[in-house]
């Protein structure tokens, strides 16, 4: 989803605010634009890039000390010059840079439109900016205080950041629904959707909260409340280094991620799983252990990758903890007018903590009652800040569109939780318990094995490339597996692939299979095991070209296939942070060998804000 940044102090701003743009380039847009202030307003913007923007400002007047930048997603007008942010006001005295939507826009259109407005985008935004420039008019009050107004009215998401003529230096910005952070530095301030645009210059840094408003210059920081009243800023220190938003050597942001796993990984177990002393520690869930205990039902609720971790982990639920688990896409669960009673459990699950189909369904669920727990990997992100309880995966900064660090971190910390209610409610005996807990323990070294395996990998990548079409399937656990392998595959190559549970094939997709077909089996040693080497049988007679994740040493298995990716033997439950890792790398040595954008793949966002 699009990107803000912004600037106040003694430095050029123009620099600062470039640079942050292309920190936040991974969060996928269309069309940039920046805003500077030194006496008036200049606003340079585009369609595209933002390298293309600063090639044709080249020359241009861009001495300023306070300026905005802005990626845009489009929502609302197609992708084109006059649509980028910043928009300028009808007076030319304000600009204005968004990201979300004004829901109710079309309806203060008209209004402005009856008093002779016009507007120059069909943007939401200008909409929203012409609107407060009426009410500072017309009610002859401060920008502050005419934003605030007009925030009351309106319906929807936003983080806003404006500049005004009449008040040189000072930056207002407001939030609802969307990320703002605000970076503190000695005399000047910085602000962007993450902390991603101002690690280079200050670790202190305000998460600004839903309907918070914010005035900031150079060596003033106020924060207020959408009622006025003043809030004290709570500053926290990022431990997140500069290094770990680089791609630090690897030629993608995915690559690094995907060889990142072990360690976060670790990272996620760290502080929480003590394999020796048999306990696993999660303060943001231990609060809550008793509800998830005595829960009727946990739902779960998520998008894409997420979903898929949801999916696993609804297997885990009901084998460890005998609850009743459902999994749910947020995008459906949130218009269908689910039924959601007291004792249910929530479980949010999100990367960027900023979907807005997960967000908009939490709220579905905690207005009719239920307990609201996240997995999210976002620190103070909205899903976070809205959920009751929950643990963060501690993946570090997701930067890739494609989410590989963050699924397996998902996994990690939903086997920690249902271990943990698995315990505590007595559904597993002790011996299970240490034994799975010791097996978990062991995964970080597990996955650094299944990632020697890469140049084989790759190698593979070059003999299937040319596909069309391939199928993904599996059983269990790794059915989710196979659904991840598929999306990763798609998302990253282009190549269009549909994961399925296994047993499924009879029931129609087998028809699909010749002799071009590639089937990708998900098929470690399991409980499913022998159900699933039939299945391969099956393909393998109507010739499909079999390709298999196995565990090591299942040598029966491999001679069925044309090709294998072998993974280190592990508890069922705990294979699919194994068995994913080699699809991963998969979908991402063949979108490389077709020369797909593997960190931005075209018509994808990082974090999908909008609905
Ligand atoms: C996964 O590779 C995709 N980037 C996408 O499906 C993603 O998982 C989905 O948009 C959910 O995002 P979230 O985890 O940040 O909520
Ligand atoms: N709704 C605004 C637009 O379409 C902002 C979209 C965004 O978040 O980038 O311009």
């Amino acid at each position: 989803m699009c990107g803000i940044v912004g600037y106040t102090g003694p430095r050029e701003a123009y620099p600062v605010i470039i640079k942050g743009l292309k920190r936040l380039e991974y969060r996928g847009y269309d069309s940039t634009g920046v805003a500077l202030q030194n006496g008036g307003l200049k606003v340079y913007k585009k369609k595209g890039k933002v390298a293309e923007l600063e090639d044709s400002i080249v020359g241009k007047d861009l001495h300023a000390h306070v300026g905005i930048g802005h990626t845009r997603w489009a929502t609302h007008g197609e992708p084109n010059d006059r649509n980028a942010h910043p928009h300028s006001s009808a007076s030319g005295k304000l600009a204005m840079i968004h990201n979300g939507i004004i829901e109710n826009y079309a309806q203060l259109k008209q209004e402005l439109l009856k008093k002779g407005y016009s507007f120059k985008s069909d943007t939401d935004t200008e909409v929203l900016l012409n609107f407060v420039e009426d009410i500072k008019t017309n009610n002859h009050c401060s920008l502050e205080e005419a934003v605030r107004i007009a925030l009351k009215r309106v319906v929807g998401a936003y983080v806003i950041l404006l500049l005004d003529e009449e008040t040189p230096g000072t930056i207002i910005a407001a939030r609802k629904g969307s990320p703002l952070v605000i970076g503190i530095g000695k005399g000047e301030h910085f602000l962007g959707s993450d902390a991603s645009p101002m690690l280079e210059y200050t670790k202190e840094v305000v998460y600004v909260n839903d309907y918070e408003l914010a005035i900031i210059k150079p060596d003033e920081l106020i924060l207020k409340n959408l009622g006025n009243e003043t809030i004290t800023p709570y500053v926290q220190k990022l431990d997140i280094e500069l290094a770990a938003i680089e791609k630090v050597g690897y030629d993608h942001f995915m690559l690094k991620e995907i060889f990142e796993q072990p360690q976060t990984i670790y990272d996620c177990l760290r502080g929480r799983l003590d394999a020796i002393a048999g306990t696993i520690t999660m303060s943001g869930i231990q609060q809550y252990s008793g509800q998830i205990m005595n829960a009727n039902r946990i739902v779960i609720i998520a998008c894409g990758t997420s979903w898929h971790a949801g999916l696993v982990a609804e297997y885990i639920f009901e084998e460890l903890c005998r609850i009743n688990v459902e999994v749910e896409y947020a995008s459906e669960f949130r218009y269908r007018n689910p039924v959601i009673n007291k004792g249910d459990v929530i479980i949010a699950i999100s990367q960027s903590g900023e979907t807005a189909d997960t967000l908009v369904a939490i709220e579905t669920a905690k207005a009719k009652g239920a307990i609201i727990l996240g997995v999210v990997n976002v620190v103070g992100s909205s899903i976070a800040r809205v959920s009751h309880g929950g643990a963060y995966t501690h993946a570090g900064p997701e930067i890739g569109v494609a989410s590989t660090k963050a699924f397996t971190a998902q996994l990690a910390v939903l086997t920690m939780i249902a271990l943990k209610v698995a315990h505590d409610k007595g559904s597993i005996d002790k011996e299970r318990y240490m034994h799975l807990l010791n097996e978990l323990h062991e995964i970080p070294q597990k996955v650094s094995k299944v990632l020697e395996s890469s140049e084989h990998i790759k190698r593979l990548a070059e003999k299937y490339k040319e596909a069309s079409d391939a199928l993904y399937l599996g059983r269990g656990y790794n059915f989710a597996v196979a659904l991840e392998g598929a999306l990763k595959l798609k998302e990253i190559s282009y190549i269009h692939a549909e994961g399925y549970p296994a047993a499924e094939m009879k029931h129609g997709p087998i028809a699909l299979v010749d002799e071009n077909l590639p089937v990708v089996f998900v098929a470690t040693k399991d409980s499913y095991h022998e159900k699933i080497v039939s299945n391969m049988q099956e393909i393998k007679a109507r010739k499909g070209k079999l390709i298999a994740v196995i565990s090591e040493g299942d040598d029966y298995t491999a001679a069925l296939c044309n090709d294998v990716m072998v993974v280190p033997e592990a508890d069922e439950i705990l294979a699919p942070m194994l068995s994913v890792i080699p699809l991963q790398l998969l979908a991402y040595y063949i979108g490389v060998a077709k020369g797909c954008d593997v960190d931005k793949p075209r018509n994808l966002a990082k974090s999908v804000t909008v609905e």
